[in-house]
Protein backbone atom coordinates (compact mmCIF):
# COMPACT_ATOMS: atom_id res chain seq x y z
CA UNK A 1 0.00 0.00 0.00
CA UNK A 2 1.39 3.54 -0.96
CA UNK A 3 1.43 6.27 1.86
CA UNK A 4 0.07 9.66 0.50
CA UNK A 5 0.51 12.83 3.09
CA UNK A 6 -2.92 15.62 2.17
CA UNK A 7 -1.56 18.46 4.48
CA UNK A 8 -5.03 20.77 4.96
CA UNK A 9 -6.61 17.53 4.69
CA UNK A 10 -9.43 19.15 6.98
CA UNK A 11 -10.14 22.11 4.78
CA UNK A 12 -12.23 23.25 1.96
CA UNK A 13 -10.17 21.87 -1.35
CA UNK A 14 -7.38 19.65 1.11
CA UNK A 15 -11.06 17.77 2.53
CA UNK A 16 -13.00 17.72 -0.82
CA UNK A 17 -9.41 16.07 -1.86
CA UNK A 18 -9.43 13.23 0.70
CA UNK A 19 -12.71 12.03 0.04
CA UNK A 20 -11.63 12.11 -3.72
CA UNK A 21 -8.89 9.78 -3.23
CA UNK A 22 -10.74 8.10 -0.62
CA UNK A 23 -13.53 7.16 -3.13
CA UNK A 24 -11.02 6.67 -6.03
CA UNK A 25 -7.81 5.31 -4.64
CA UNK A 26 -8.66 2.35 -1.78
CA UNK A 27 -5.37 1.36 -2.45
CA UNK A 28 -3.88 4.08 -1.10
CA UNK A 29 -3.63 5.21 2.79
CA UNK A 30 -4.26 8.35 3.01
CA UNK A 31 -2.58 10.99 5.80
CA UNK A 32 -4.95 13.84 6.50
CA UNK A 33 -2.40 15.94 8.25
CA UNK A 34 -3.95 19.35 9.67
CA UNK A 35 -3.51 21.91 12.78
CA UNK A 36 -7.32 22.84 12.95
CA UNK A 37 -7.21 26.10 12.70
CA UNK A 38 -10.55 27.91 12.45
CA UNK A 39 -10.95 26.70 8.74
CA UNK A 40 -10.31 23.13 9.60
CA UNK A 41 -12.89 20.39 10.45
CA UNK A 42 -13.47 16.81 10.77
CA UNK A 43 -17.08 16.43 10.66
CA UNK A 44 -16.54 16.28 6.72
CA UNK A 45 -14.69 12.93 7.36
CA UNK A 46 -17.19 10.56 9.60
CA UNK A 47 -17.87 8.33 6.75
CA UNK A 48 -14.00 7.57 6.68
CA UNK A 49 -12.49 7.99 9.48
CA UNK A 50 -12.93 4.89 10.88
CA UNK A 51 -11.33 3.41 7.47
CA UNK A 52 -7.53 1.32 7.72
CA UNK A 53 -6.42 3.41 5.05
CA UNK A 54 -7.70 7.26 6.53
CA UNK A 55 -5.31 8.25 9.53
CA UNK A 56 -5.33 12.27 10.83
CA UNK A 57 -2.52 13.11 12.12
CA UNK A 58 -2.62 16.69 14.41
CA UNK A 59 0.43 18.82 13.43
CA UNK A 60 1.43 22.18 12.74
CA UNK A 61 3.39 21.92 9.30
CA UNK A 62 5.73 24.67 10.84
CA UNK A 63 6.44 22.39 13.97
CA UNK A 64 10.00 20.94 12.50
CA UNK A 65 10.03 18.40 15.35
CA UNK A 66 6.63 17.01 15.05
CA UNK A 67 6.87 17.08 11.06
CA UNK A 68 10.67 15.01 11.13
CA UNK A 69 9.15 12.85 13.90
CA UNK A 70 6.13 12.18 10.95
CA UNK A 71 8.56 11.07 8.26
CA UNK A 72 10.30 8.91 10.40
CA UNK A 73 7.86 6.66 11.29
CA UNK A 74 5.93 6.71 7.83
CA UNK A 75 7.72 6.44 4.29
CA UNK A 76 5.51 8.62 2.17
CA UNK A 77 5.00 8.26 -2.00
CA UNK A 78 2.94 11.56 -2.15
CA UNK A 79 2.69 14.53 -0.55
CA UNK A 80 -0.05 16.64 -1.48
CA UNK A 81 0.42 20.19 0.19
CA UNK A 82 -2.83 22.36 0.74
CA UNK A 83 -2.27 23.49 4.16
CA UNK A 84 -2.54 27.27 4.15
CA UNK A 85 -3.58 30.20 6.03
CA UNK A 86 -5.86 31.10 2.73
CA UNK A 87 -7.60 34.84 3.13
CA UNK A 88 -7.05 37.51 1.83
CA UNK A 89 -8.77 39.58 4.27
CA UNK A 90 -7.31 38.09 6.87
CA UNK A 91 -3.81 38.14 5.45
CA UNK A 92 -4.30 42.86 5.24
CA UNK A 93 -5.16 42.67 9.16
CA UNK A 94 -2.47 40.37 10.28
CA UNK A 95 0.35 39.27 7.52
CA UNK A 96 2.31 37.68 9.92
CA UNK A 97 0.36 33.92 10.52
CA UNK A 98 0.43 33.92 6.54
CA UNK A 99 4.31 34.00 6.67
CA UNK A 100 4.60 31.55 9.72
CA UNK A 101 2.41 28.43 7.91
CA UNK A 102 2.62 29.45 4.12
CA UNK A 103 6.43 30.31 3.95
CA UNK A 104 8.34 28.77 6.83
CA UNK A 105 5.86 25.66 7.25
CA UNK A 106 6.03 24.68 3.60
CA UNK A 107 9.95 24.71 3.82
CA UNK A 108 9.88 22.29 6.87
CA UNK A 109 7.94 19.97 4.77
CA UNK A 110 10.25 20.44 1.90
CA UNK A 111 13.21 20.06 3.92
CA UNK A 112 11.52 16.37 5.36
CA UNK A 113 10.83 15.51 2.31
CA UNK A 114 14.26 16.00 0.40
CA UNK A 115 15.30 13.04 3.23
CA UNK A 116 12.48 10.75 2.21
CA UNK A 117 12.28 8.72 -1.02
CA UNK A 118 9.08 10.41 -2.13
CA UNK A 119 7.43 10.06 -5.69
CA UNK A 120 6.46 13.81 -5.71
CA UNK A 121 5.44 16.46 -3.57
CA UNK A 122 2.45 18.32 -5.08
CA UNK A 123 2.37 21.95 -4.10
CA UNK A 124 -1.05 23.78 -4.23
CA UNK A 125 0.00 27.38 -5.27
CA UNK A 126 -2.88 29.87 -6.65
CA UNK A 127 -3.11 31.89 -9.50
CA UNK A 128 -3.03 35.08 -7.22
CA UNK A 129 0.53 34.52 -7.37
CA UNK A 130 0.74 36.11 -10.62
CA UNK A 131 -0.89 39.55 -9.32
CA UNK A 132 -4.20 41.24 -11.42
CA UNK A 133 -4.31 41.38 -15.02
CA UNK A 134 -6.46 43.94 -16.44
CA UNK A 135 -9.87 43.89 -17.39
CA UNK A 136 -8.97 43.25 -21.49
CA UNK A 137 -10.85 39.70 -22.35
CA UNK A 138 -7.57 38.47 -24.74
CA UNK A 139 -5.01 38.65 -21.66
CA UNK A 140 -4.39 35.37 -19.10
CA UNK A 141 -1.99 34.25 -16.68
CA UNK A 142 -0.10 31.47 -18.26
CA UNK A 143 2.66 29.64 -16.39
CA UNK A 144 5.41 32.19 -18.23
CA UNK A 145 3.42 35.22 -16.51
CA UNK A 146 5.75 36.85 -13.73
CA UNK A 147 4.94 36.17 -10.64
CA UNK A 148 3.57 39.75 -9.21
CA UNK A 149 1.73 39.08 -5.83
CA UNK A 150 -0.15 42.34 -4.75
CA UNK A 151 -1.50 40.80 -1.23
CA UNK A 152 -0.09 39.41 1.87
CA UNK A 153 -1.72 36.37 1.21
CA UNK A 154 -0.39 36.48 -2.60
CA UNK A 155 3.14 37.20 -1.50
CA UNK A 156 3.49 34.28 0.99
CA UNK A 157 1.99 32.01 -1.33
CA UNK A 158 4.31 33.38 -4.19
CA UNK A 159 7.60 32.90 -1.48
CA UNK A 160 6.07 29.09 -0.67
CA UNK A 161 5.96 28.38 -4.68
CA UNK A 162 9.57 29.82 -5.43
CA UNK A 163 10.74 27.48 -2.57
CA UNK A 164 9.09 24.66 -4.11
CA UNK A 165 10.68 25.49 -7.53
CA UNK A 166 14.35 26.04 -5.83
CA UNK A 167 13.97 22.80 -3.96
CA UNK A 168 13.37 20.94 -7.29
CA UNK A 169 16.29 23.20 -8.75
CA UNK A 170 18.87 22.72 -6.06
CA UNK A 171 18.41 19.39 -4.67
CA UNK A 172 16.49 17.87 -7.78
CA UNK A 173 13.26 16.82 -5.38
CA UNK A 174 10.70 15.70 -7.43
CA UNK A 175 8.25 18.29 -7.38
CA UNK A 176 4.80 19.64 -9.16
CA UNK A 177 3.40 23.39 -8.71
CA UNK A 178 -0.09 24.11 -9.70
CA UNK A 179 -2.06 27.45 -9.93
CA UNK A 180 -5.56 27.03 -9.79
CA UNK A 181 -8.42 30.01 -9.93
CA UNK A 182 -11.03 30.64 -7.38
CA UNK A 183 -12.64 27.36 -6.23
CA UNK A 184 -16.76 26.63 -5.02
CA UNK A 185 -18.57 24.07 -3.74
CA UNK A 186 -19.47 21.74 -0.80
CA UNK A 187 -17.75 23.16 2.43
CA UNK A 188 -16.60 26.06 1.15
CA UNK A 189 -15.74 28.63 4.59
CA UNK A 190 -18.22 31.10 4.56
CA UNK A 191 -15.60 33.92 5.07
CA UNK A 192 -14.71 33.84 1.17
CA UNK A 193 -17.60 35.45 -1.64
CA UNK A 194 -19.87 32.50 -2.74
CA UNK A 195 -20.43 30.63 0.58
CA UNK A 196 -20.72 34.16 2.51
CA UNK A 197 -23.48 35.07 -0.17
CA UNK A 198 -25.33 31.42 0.46
CA UNK A 199 -25.38 31.61 3.92
CA UNK A 200 -26.45 35.11 4.37
CA UNK A 201 -29.04 35.37 2.10
CA UNK A 202 -30.36 31.93 3.45
CA UNK A 203 -30.16 34.61 6.55
CA UNK A 204 -32.20 37.10 4.85
CA UNK A 205 -29.05 39.55 5.63
CA UNK A 206 -27.41 41.69 3.32
CA UNK A 207 -24.71 40.79 1.45
CA UNK A 208 -21.34 43.48 1.50
CA UNK A 209 -19.73 43.88 -2.34
CA UNK A 210 -16.54 45.29 -2.22
CA UNK A 211 -16.46 48.89 -4.32
CA UNK A 212 -18.81 48.74 -7.24
CA UNK A 213 -18.87 44.90 -7.71
CA UNK A 214 -16.65 44.67 -11.21
CA UNK A 215 -13.97 42.54 -10.44
CA UNK A 216 -13.53 39.65 -11.96
CA UNK A 217 -12.54 36.15 -11.33
CA UNK A 218 -12.42 32.76 -12.65
CA UNK A 219 -14.39 30.39 -11.06
CA UNK A 220 -13.83 26.67 -10.62
CA UNK A 221 -15.59 23.74 -9.12
CA UNK A 222 -13.81 21.99 -6.39
CA UNK A 223 -14.01 18.77 -7.86
CA UNK A 224 -12.53 20.19 -10.86
CA UNK A 225 -9.79 20.95 -9.18
CA UNK A 226 -8.99 18.06 -7.48
CA UNK A 227 -9.45 15.54 -10.84
CA UNK A 228 -6.90 18.41 -12.03
CA UNK A 229 -4.18 17.07 -9.03
CA UNK A 230 -4.78 14.28 -9.48
CA UNK A 231 -3.46 13.86 -13.09
CA UNK A 232 -0.87 16.34 -11.93
CA UNK A 233 0.01 14.12 -8.92
CA UNK A 234 0.44 10.19 -11.44
CA UNK A 235 1.39 12.10 -15.09
CA UNK A 236 2.62 15.84 -14.15
CA UNK A 237 6.02 15.68 -15.72
CA UNK A 238 8.75 16.41 -12.99
CA UNK A 239 9.97 19.87 -12.27
CA UNK A 240 6.82 21.43 -14.03
CA UNK A 241 4.19 23.95 -13.06
CA UNK A 242 0.37 23.86 -14.10
CA UNK A 243 -2.02 26.23 -14.19
CA UNK A 244 -5.65 24.99 -13.14
CA UNK A 245 -8.72 26.74 -14.72
CA UNK A 246 -11.93 26.43 -16.75
CA UNK A 247 -12.97 29.74 -18.25
CA UNK A 248 -15.48 30.97 -16.13
CA UNK A 249 -14.67 34.66 -16.00
CA UNK A 250 -17.45 36.49 -13.71
CA UNK A 251 -18.13 39.90 -12.06
CA UNK A 252 -18.72 39.23 -8.46
CA UNK A 253 -21.75 41.30 -8.96
CA UNK A 254 -22.78 38.74 -11.24
CA UNK A 255 -22.19 35.82 -9.24
CA UNK A 256 -24.02 37.34 -6.63
CA UNK A 257 -27.05 38.03 -8.62
CA UNK A 258 -26.66 34.40 -9.90
CA UNK A 259 -27.05 32.82 -6.35
CA UNK A 260 -30.03 35.03 -5.51
CA UNK A 261 -31.82 34.11 -8.71
CA UNK A 262 -31.14 30.29 -7.58
CA UNK A 263 -32.37 31.03 -3.97
CA UNK A 264 -35.21 32.98 -5.72
CA UNK A 265 -34.29 36.41 -3.28
CA UNK A 266 -33.99 39.97 -3.64
CA UNK A 267 -31.63 42.24 -5.32
CA UNK A 268 -32.40 44.54 -2.24
CA UNK A 269 -30.19 42.61 -0.43
CA UNK A 270 -27.01 43.67 -2.32
CA UNK A 271 -25.01 46.31 -0.30
CA UNK A 272 -22.19 47.54 -1.65
CA UNK A 273 -19.02 48.48 0.72
CA UNK A 274 -15.90 49.83 0.72
CA UNK A 275 -13.21 48.03 -1.59
CA UNK A 276 -10.98 45.73 -0.26
CA UNK A 277 -7.15 47.28 0.05
CA UNK A 278 -5.22 46.15 -3.03
CA UNK A 279 -8.17 44.60 -4.45
CA UNK A 280 -6.92 42.80 -8.06
CA UNK A 281 -8.70 43.73 -10.86
CA UNK A 282 -8.74 40.59 -12.63
CA UNK A 283 -8.23 36.56 -12.58
CA UNK A 284 -7.63 34.94 -15.42
CA UNK A 285 -6.33 31.08 -16.41
CA UNK A 286 -5.22 30.22 -19.29
CA UNK A 287 -4.82 26.54 -18.69
CA UNK A 288 -3.47 25.25 -22.20
CA UNK A 289 -1.01 23.33 -20.26
CA UNK A 290 -3.13 21.03 -18.50
CA UNK A 291 -5.84 20.42 -21.00
CA UNK A 292 -2.75 18.76 -22.98
CA UNK A 293 -2.63 16.40 -20.45
CA UNK A 294 -5.86 15.37 -20.77
CA UNK A 295 -7.93 17.69 -18.46
CA UNK A 296 -11.03 18.74 -18.81
CA UNK A 297 -13.55 20.69 -16.20
CA UNK A 298 -16.70 19.00 -16.10
CA UNK A 299 -18.91 21.55 -14.26
CA UNK A 300 -20.45 24.23 -15.76
CA UNK A 301 -20.82 26.96 -13.65
CA UNK A 302 -24.90 27.05 -13.64
CA UNK A 303 -25.02 23.56 -12.62
CA UNK A 304 -22.02 24.02 -9.83
CA UNK A 305 -23.49 26.93 -8.26
CA UNK A 306 -27.03 25.03 -8.28
CA UNK A 307 -25.44 21.70 -6.49
CA UNK A 308 -23.59 23.90 -4.21
CA UNK A 309 -26.61 25.90 -3.38
CA UNK A 310 -28.56 22.49 -2.40
CA UNK A 311 -25.53 21.70 -0.43
CA UNK A 312 -25.79 24.62 1.83
CA UNK A 313 -29.44 24.06 2.45
CA UNK A 314 -28.85 20.44 3.00
CA UNK A 315 -25.87 21.06 5.50
CA UNK A 316 -27.44 24.23 6.75
CA UNK A 317 -26.26 22.89 10.51
CA UNK A 318 -22.36 22.75 8.91
CA UNK A 319 -22.12 26.22 8.15
CA UNK A 320 -24.73 27.17 11.06
CA UNK A 321 -22.35 25.83 13.30
CA UNK A 322 -19.12 27.71 11.76
CA UNK A 323 -21.01 30.94 11.79
CA UNK A 324 -21.96 30.93 15.58
CA UNK A 325 -19.04 31.05 16.93
CA UNK A 326 -15.62 32.98 16.61
CA UNK A 327 -16.32 33.73 12.95
CA UNK A 328 -18.76 36.24 14.32
CA UNK A 329 -16.03 38.12 15.72
CA UNK A 330 -13.97 38.26 12.43
CA UNK A 331 -17.59 39.18 10.76
CA UNK A 332 -17.99 42.07 12.94
CA UNK A 333 -14.40 43.13 12.65
CA UNK A 334 -13.74 42.86 9.40
CA UNK A 335 -17.04 44.42 8.10
CA UNK A 336 -17.24 47.19 11.14
CA UNK A 337 -15.29 49.67 9.07
CA UNK A 338 -16.99 49.69 5.51
P1 LIG B 1 -8.84 26.54 3.87
O1 LIG B 1 -8.50 27.79 4.61
O2 LIG B 1 -10.26 26.14 3.71
O3 LIG B 1 -8.09 25.31 4.55
C1 LIG B 1 -6.78 25.38 5.01
C2 LIG B 1 -6.51 24.17 5.90
O4 LIG B 1 -5.13 24.24 6.32
C3 LIG B 1 -7.36 24.15 7.17
O5 LIG B 1 -7.86 22.85 7.40
C4 LIG B 1 -6.38 24.55 8.26
O6 LIG B 1 -6.70 23.99 9.54
C5 LIG B 1 -5.07 24.00 7.72
N1 LIG B 1 -3.90 24.69 8.27
C6 LIG B 1 -3.71 26.03 8.39
N2 LIG B 1 -2.54 26.29 8.98
C7 LIG B 1 -1.95 25.08 9.22
C8 LIG B 1 -0.71 24.70 9.80
N3 LIG B 1 0.16 25.60 10.27
N4 LIG B 1 -0.42 23.37 9.88
C9 LIG B 1 -1.29 22.43 9.43
N5 LIG B 1 -2.49 22.76 8.88
C10 LIG B 1 -2.81 24.06 8.78
O7 LIG B 1 -8.12 26.71 2.47
P2 LIG B 1 -8.57 26.21 1.02
O8 LIG B 1 -9.43 27.22 0.40
O9 LIG B 1 -9.03 24.81 1.10
O10 LIG B 1 -7.17 26.25 0.25
C11 LIG B 1 -6.30 25.13 0.28
C12 LIG B 1 -5.05 25.45 -0.54
O11 LIG B 1 -5.41 25.74 -1.89
C13 LIG B 1 -4.29 26.67 -0.03
O12 LIG B 1 -2.90 26.38 -0.12
C14 LIG B 1 -4.68 27.78 -0.99
O13 LIG B 1 -3.65 28.73 -1.12
C15 LIG B 1 -4.88 26.99 -2.28
N6 LIG B 1 -5.82 27.56 -3.24
C16 LIG B 1 -7.08 27.94 -2.82
C17 LIG B 1 -7.98 28.43 -3.75
C18 LIG B 1 -9.38 28.80 -3.33
O14 LIG B 1 -10.14 29.31 -4.16
N7 LIG B 1 -9.81 28.54 -2.10
C19 LIG B 1 -7.61 28.56 -5.09
C20 LIG B 1 -6.32 28.18 -5.48
C21 LIG B 1 -5.45 27.68 -4.55
P1 LIG C 1 -12.68 35.84 -2.04
O1 LIG C 1 -13.75 34.81 -2.02
O2 LIG C 1 -12.18 36.39 -0.73
O3 LIG C 1 -11.47 35.22 -2.90
P2 LIG C 1 -10.13 35.97 -3.49
O4 LIG C 1 -9.96 37.27 -2.82
O5 LIG C 1 -9.07 35.00 -3.09
O6 LIG C 1 -10.34 36.08 -4.96
O7 LIG C 1 -13.18 37.06 -2.89
C1 LIG C 1 -13.62 36.88 -4.23
C2 LIG C 1 -13.97 38.24 -4.79
O8 LIG C 1 -15.11 38.73 -4.08
C3 LIG C 1 -12.87 39.28 -4.59
O9 LIG C 1 -12.82 40.12 -5.73
C4 LIG C 1 -13.33 40.06 -3.37
C5 LIG C 1 -14.85 39.99 -3.45
N1 LIG C 1 -15.55 39.98 -2.14
C6 LIG C 1 -16.62 40.85 -1.93
O10 LIG C 1 -17.01 41.64 -2.83
N2 LIG C 1 -17.27 40.83 -0.72
C7 LIG C 1 -16.88 39.99 0.28
O11 LIG C 1 -17.49 40.04 1.39
C8 LIG C 1 -15.79 39.08 0.04
C9 LIG C 1 -15.32 38.14 1.13
C10 LIG C 1 -15.15 39.10 -1.20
Amino acid sequence: MENILVTGGAGFIGGNFVQYMAANYPKYHIYNLDLLTYAGDLTKHQAIENNDNYSFVHIDIADRQAIDALFEKIDFTYIVHFAAESHVDRSIAEPEIFIRTNVLGTQVLLEAAKRANIKKFVHVSTDEVYGELEFDPTTFFTEETPLQPSSPYSASKASSDLLVRAYYETYGLPINITRCSNNYGPYHFPEKLIPLTISRLLNDQKVPVYGDGKNVRDWLHVQDHCSAIDLVMHSGEIGEVYNIGGHNEQKNLEVVKTIIRTLGKSEDLIEFVEDRLGHDKRYAIDPTKIERLGWRPVYDFDTGIAQTVEWFLENKAWWEQIISGEYQQYFDRQYAQK
